[in-house]
């Protein structure tokens, strides 16, 4: 299994793009597969001499063989020994490397026997030296980077200064976010932190697998037990909380990811603080809010939703990020009556610098009920990040209804349903949802009652301008959050 983790570790430290194709090279051992290696680092082209006959040789690199960065040993050439040549692009170790320059194949070699040793040991104990201190670089440099690198560096030492047996979660946390990385933990605590959690109650289940509440030196953590089939929604939704600069009040609080073989299966494990009130969904069914409560609850979703789908540029900054499969089941409600935005394993992110989305998105992911029009009827413009946006302000919409109508004003609230619980049955199909939003164009209704409160005809206009069929006419998160926050001190809500 370590192979498995050390792929996997590549593949967060080159990014998404690793999830690409792999570099093929020529392959002159490789007689099982045609002469071919596929690789994750570099093609090498090599020539040498021994025992007087010319040597040709073409290999992978994998990746983690490419030490020292820059001049890895692999591709080091020694005069007169060893002519090598490393490449970065499919098969471009095809080529001819010209001999080494010294002449050794002549017979008539004016070489002694000294004269031999010391060419061949001088090159031999200068590539060992360059070795050593390779190496020793090498490991300092993953050292100082092992916070933001997943490779998976057991260090006691850091552990027992990161882990002292007083620190609780939230010191942790603060640690890591004062000292500077603001993605998460190192991955080396992650995973001891993983490990020591003892896990205490089963809190819901879902298709990627289950959901935990764990003890973890006496405070309590959610731990999402993702399936083994599920390895790469694990690995997607890990990627995304380890965004840079991803947290926020109301964003779910990431805490590690931790891949356990117990040696018949891999355990995915993504840890995250853990909220009693549960999801939006299970609060709204059991409570109803005052006008206070919903404000709350609705500026809090708006924030977390506008720093999700923000973009902060510079060296700290973050990239912009699109839900997709916003819904109340999908938030979290804390103690203080505010949300946090969770399940992040959909979200794409968004690369301004080339203007790309960091995974191919699938035409239609997400819960039937909460898809946006254009994305029922296949017309939502993928290769434009602003679009996932604009079906995320869609969802957005349908959750602050679920919240209005559960708002309980002059004595009158009504029961909790889901947004076109009288329109479609509980499990609707594409079909069903796109007759109804897309032809039909219906919305839930809007009751005109809600016109004799401030803040709930707020919440209706705001409703109505997240669910326009043209996506791009929607509201922003940012504008929602600035009217509710307006709103909030209207009504003289502390937040
Ligand atoms: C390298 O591989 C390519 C593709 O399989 C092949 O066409 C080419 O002849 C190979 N080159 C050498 C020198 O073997």
């Amino acid at each position: 299994m370590a192979l498995k983790e050390i792929a996997l570790a590549l593949v967060a430290l080159l990014g998404s793009a690793a999830l690409g194709d792999a570099l093929r090279c020529n392959c002159t051992n490789c007689e099982k597969t045609g002469y071919e290696c596929e690789t994750d680092g570099a093609c090498m082209a090599s020539t040498y001499y021994i025992q007087g006959k010319e040597q040709h040789v073409r290999i992978c690199i994998n990746r983690d063989n490419l030490v020292p960065p820059g001049q890895p040993f692999y591709c080091l050439s020694a005069e007169g020994l060893l002519n090598t040549h490393c490449c970065y692009l499919d098969y471009c170790n095809s080529i001819e490397v010209p001999v080494p320059t010294k002449d050794w194949s002549g017979s008539g070699s004016s070489w002694g026997p000294v004269e031999l040793v010391a060419v061949i040991a001088g090159p031999v104990f200068l590539l060992c030296v360059l070795l050593m201190v390779g190496v020793f670089l090498f490991q300092y440099h993953q050292r100082a980077y092992s916070h933001r690198q997943r490779l998976e560096v057991e260090d006691p030492s850091c552990d027992h200064l990161y882990l002292a047996k007083d620190k609780t979660l939230q010191d942790l946390i603060y640690d890591m976010s004062t000292s500077g990385s603001g993605s998460g933990l190192p991955l080396f605590v992650q995973r001891t932190v993983a490990r020591t959690i003892v896990l205490q109650e089963i809190i819901g289940k879902g298709r990627f697998g289950e959901v935990w509440r764990g003890k973890w030196r006496g405070g309590d953590v959610a731990v999402k037990i993702f399936s083994s089939r599920e390895e790469r929604s694990w690995f997607r939704e890990a990627e995304i909380y380890q965004t840079i600069m991803l947290r926020h009040e109301n964003i779910l609080g990431f805490i590690a990811a931790d891949n356990k073989d117990n040696g018949t299966w891999t355990q995915l494990w993504l840890v995250s603080d853990y909220h009693e009130h549960g999801s939006l969904f299970d609060y709204l069914n059991r409570y109803s809010v005052t006008i206070e409560g919903m404000i709350k609850l609705a500026l809090s979703a708006a924030s977390g939703l506008a720093h999700l789908h923000m973009e902060i540029l510079g060296t700290q900054g973050k990239p912009g990020i699109a839900h997709r499969d916003l819904k109340s089941k999908n938030i979290l409600v804390k103690k203080n009556g505010m949300c946090a935005i969770a399940d992040l394993g959909l979200a794409v992110r968004h690369e301004s610098i080339t203007d790309t989305i960091d995974i191919a998105p699938n035409q239609r992911v997400g819960t039937k009920r909460y898809m946006a029009p254009e994305v029922l009827d296949e017309t939502i413009n993928m290769k434009h990040f602003d679009s996932f946006k604009c079906a995320d302000i869609y969802a957005l919409g349908l959750v602050y209804w679920e919240i209005a109508r559960r708002c309980n004003a002059g004595g009158i609230h009504e029961e909790y349903q889901l947004p076109y619980y009288d329109l479609v049955p509980s499990d609707p199909s594409i079909e069903e949802m796109r007759k109804l939003v897309c032809d039909q164009k219906l919305r839930p209704n809007v009751p005109n009652w809600w016109q004799s409160y401030e803040s709930l005809r707020v919440m209706g206009k705001i409703m109505r301008e997240c669910w326009y069929a043209n996506g791009a006419a929607r509201l922003t998160a940012l504008r929602i959050k600035k009217t509710l926050s307006q709103l909030s001190v209207e009504e003289d809500v502390k937040m």
